[in-house]
């Protein structure tokens, strides 16, 4: 099963957080690392492999590069939270090294185990993170509008209080809401709820949410 990464930067996803979720084809790619580049909270998880520790902040434009000159001469891994081909800085290291040059193993993203938890099918849903993306909501309330299933990467600022508040001001107002809070973590919690409630809903950590239109006719 030896695999030839020469000049390939591997990048691996590591699942919502807990370990038991990562595949053994991830950690067996994870373990080939000269250099192995994530978040403190991802690297963390790995404290037996012998990697130089590459620690990713908000120094991604910059990594970018390195991590294209690096891999020349060593076996780079990036950890990605989740999977790495949905809603991550992948595609900037795609665009700068080329797909060829690139090994992508995919791994259960939060927005997976959102649905999971929330027992509905992710087949017919549409998506939208406003991590770090204050300029989205006119995309969400389309979406929102438009589709049966709505899931939501958010973030401490675009929080789903901040989100049911922006969707009833929007004139939205029958719409079950799932909040998915730390994922697969000992805190984890699922809430069901309605927007009107959500909206002095106070979370904090991680969270995905899933808008629901109730009134939908299954076709
Ligand atoms: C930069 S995005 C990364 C998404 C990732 N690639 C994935 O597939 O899950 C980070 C966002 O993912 C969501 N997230 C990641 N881990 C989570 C967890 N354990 N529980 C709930 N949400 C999580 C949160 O919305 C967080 O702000």
């Amino acid at each position: 099963m030896a695999e030839s990464h020469k000049d390939k930067v591997i990048i691996v996803g590591c699942g919502p957080g807990l370990k038991s979720y990562i595949s053994p084809k991830a950690l067996y790619n994870i373990k080939k690392a000269r250099i192995l580049v994530g978040s403190r909270r991802l690297l963390k998880l790995f404290p037996g492999v012998d990697a130089e520790k590459v620690v990713l902040e908000k120094n991604y434009g910059v990594l970018v590069q390195k991590i294209a000159e690096w891999s020349r001469s060593k076996q780079v891994v990036v950890l990605v939270s989740g999977d790495p081909c949905f809603f991550s800085y992948t595609r900037m290291i795609v665009r700068k090294m080329g797909r060829e040059r690139c090994t992508i193993i995919p791994g259960i993203s939060s927005m997976q185990l959102a649905f999971a938890a929330a027992g509905e099918s992710w087949d017919d849903a549409c998506f939208i993170s406003l991590h770090g993306r204050n300029d989205k909501y006119e995309q969400l309330v389309k979406k929102v509008r438009e589709y049966n299933k709505v899931g939501i990467l958010t973030d401490h600022k675009n929080t789903p209080a901040v989100i049911a508040r922006h969707l009833i001001k929007q004139g939205i107002q029958k719409r079950q809401m799932f909040i998915c809070k730390n994922l697969s973590l000992p805190e984890e919690s699922i809430h069901e709820t309605d927007l009107a409630s959500a909206t002095n809903m106070n979370t904090s950590g991680s969270a995905v949410v899933i808008i629901k239109n109730t009134n939908h006719e299954i076709r």
